[in-house]
């Protein structure tokens, strides 16, 4: 299990923990936090699960794909830092990661 923090909308913080394997959005989600709406349900169609990792974690989060690329310049809210918490794996290497959900497009 890693640990994570994620900012919600509100600015509040709440840390999770998220079973290696699985995606960040699929954490975030089964944590409960219902305004990541995970439309596609990471089927990388949707963008709903943009969030904006911490400058000092986005090299750790890996590299960007073509199609999610693509697909976070759909949004106004696009940041440097943009990812598609579909797209990321939690891992050990992930520990302590820090997350802020993007504002809703
Ligand atoms: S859940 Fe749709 S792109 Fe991530």
């Amino acid at each position: 299990m890693t640990a994570i923090s994620v900012i919600l909308r509100d600015g509040s913080l709440q840390n999770l923990t998220g079973e290696d394997g699985l995606s960040l959005m699929e954490t975030i989600r089964d944590a409960g936090i219902d305004e990541m709406i995970a439309l596609c349900g990471g089927c990388l169609s949707c963008a709903t699960c943009h969030v904006i990792v911490d400058e000092d974690w986005f090299a750790a989060t890996g590299e960007l794909g073509v199609d999610e690329n693509e697909l976070l310049d759909s949004s106004d809210h696009r940041g440097p830092t943009s990812r598609l918490s579909c797209q990321i794996a939690i891992s050990p290497a992930l520990e302590g990661l820090r997350v802020t959900i993007a504002p809703e497009d």
